[in-house]
């Protein structure tokens, strides 16, 4: 078989090489066709386009399988801890006994944030949406830490991915007590990851604040699930805005940026809301031709997914986990989970969405769950960015060490006016 493609413009014929990835589809390697050809490839919204080289998270959407580092996501969450993944995403490999002690202690005595930042706090409304803090805040990180934003610096790099991944659910808590009046409370580092963090957002100084078990190891996978999933519009924007060599949490707050849409990470928040809008089983037809009609611009939120042509694996995992949660506060019959699961089963069986390959994804489950778990809407997609923040760290070391980091600078297909001339405006 050739390793190469055959490009033919008019009668002239040019090679490019294909690449082999160690898994999936090869790829054809453009880089050179402009400098052969004059031309450039059109591909918005990049459906065929691959952005780069990497070997953090593998996606087989046609079985709907994930693997982090080769490992399948699934079974890391049912398996491992959300600190753990961390460490895996960033370095590669999972720790061994001591570089587990180690990494979980650096993580746990970087919880704090300066107490300047809780004055930054008093500047926002009590109304203000929570991502809307965290794309400050996070950027805002790098006013607090000037000494760990050299790119360049493989130590200092190392240090302002340890304050994130350690500081980020601490300013998401602030952000959530914030939005209720309530004072922040602060990190308790002898807490696990999850419990600490449910213990910022949920302890108040008038009463003991009593873990439950059930609802931290379920946000732990959620976490887990939430951890990457390769060149995504989140992530991709990440190495994007690192590609100037901006600092890395100004660069990572652009994933909070870009995940808020609701076709993105603003999707949970938005699958919730549906699930109450549609109310009862009785509705579900009507909002599936809406869902249907090419005039109309409802989407069924937490259906469909560009990379999956199968059933998210992470939809699986949220499933099983929105059971244990709903099991545990006794709420079996819980509405919106009837409706859920009968939406599930009407949709996976129309002609509309078999033929489109669309089926639930992650933010499906995840909104009743966290939502049975006491988090409000707004904060869906903050739990999801604070969980994906190990997933843009460990893409955005991946540019820093690669040898082919390169300022991203896509081109365009131009269609606006041809060079003219300029005329003053008394003779417009
Ligand atoms: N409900 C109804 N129709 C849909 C839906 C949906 N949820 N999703 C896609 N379609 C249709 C779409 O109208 C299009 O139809 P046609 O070919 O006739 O024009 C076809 O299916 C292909 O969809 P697309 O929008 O071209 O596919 P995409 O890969 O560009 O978009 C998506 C993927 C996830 C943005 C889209 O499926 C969607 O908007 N889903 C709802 C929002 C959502 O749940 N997002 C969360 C994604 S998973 C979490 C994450 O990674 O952030």
């Amino acid at each position: 078989m050739s390793d190469n493609a055959k490009i033919k413009i008019g009668n002239k014929e040019f090679d490019f090489p294909i690449k082999k990835g160690s898994v999936g589809p090869s790829v054809i390697d453009v880089s050179k066709l402009y400098f052969k050809t004059d031309h450039f490839t059109l591909d918005p919204g990049f459906t065929s386009t691959g952005s780069c080289e990497s070997s953090i998270t593998y996606i087989d959407g046609d079985k709907g399988q994930c693997y982090y580092r080769g490992y399948p996501m699934d079974t890391l969450a049912e398996k491992s801890n959300f600190l753990e993944i961390a460490y895996l995403l960033w370095y590669g490999e999972l720790p061994t006994k001591i570089e587990w002690d180690e990494f979980s202690n650096a993580i746990k005595n970087h919880t704090m944030v300066h107490e300047q930042i809780r004055v930054f706090f008093n500047g926002f409304r009590r109304g203000a949406h929570p991502m809307a803090i965290m794309v400050a805040c996070v950027a805002a990180l790098s006013a607090f830490y000037p000494d760990s934003i050299n790119i360049k610096d493989p130590e200092q790099r190392r240090i302002s991915a340890r304050r994130m991944v350690a500081k980020i659910p601490t300013l998401a808590a602030m952000a959530f007590k914030y939005s209720l009046g309530q004072p922040f409370v602060y990190p308790d580092n002898t807490l696990d990851y999850s419990e600490n963090f449910m213990q910022m957002c949920f302890a108040v100084p008038a009463e003991k604040y009593k873990i439950n078990k059930v609802f931290a190891k379920a946000l732990d996978k959620i976490f887990i699930l939430h951890a990457d999933h390769e060149q995504n519009a989140s992530t991709s924007t990440v190495r994007l805005a690192a590609s100037s060599g901006a600092n890395p949490f100004a660069s990572i707050s652009t994933g909070f940026t870009s995940l808020w849409g609701p076709s993105h990470g603003g999707a949970n928040e938005a699958a919730l809301n549906m699930l109450k809008e549609i109310g009862d089983v009785k509705n579900i037809p009507q909002y599936i031709k809406k869902a249907k009609d090419k005039t109309d611009p409802f989407k069924l939120m937490g259906f469909g997914h560009r990379v999956y042509k199968n059933y998210d694996p992470r939809a699986k995992v949220m499933q099983r986990t929105c059971h244990d949660v709903l099991n545990e506060i006794g709420n079996t019959d819980n509405k919106l989970l009837q409706v859920a699961k009968e939406l599930e089963k009407i949709a996976l069986n129309d002609e509309y969405f078999i033929e489109k390959k669309l089926y639930p994804n992650i933010d499906f489950y995840s909104g009743i769950t966290l939502s049975a778990m006491g988090f409000p809407t707004a904060m869906f997609t903050v739990i999801f960015g604070l969980a994906r923040t190990v997933g843009w760290l460990a893409h955005w070391k991946e540019m820093m060490i690669g040898n082919k980091m390169k300022i991203g600078r896509p081109r365009q297909l131009y269609t606006g006016p041809n060079p003219r001339e300029f005329k003053e405006l008394s003779k417009r």
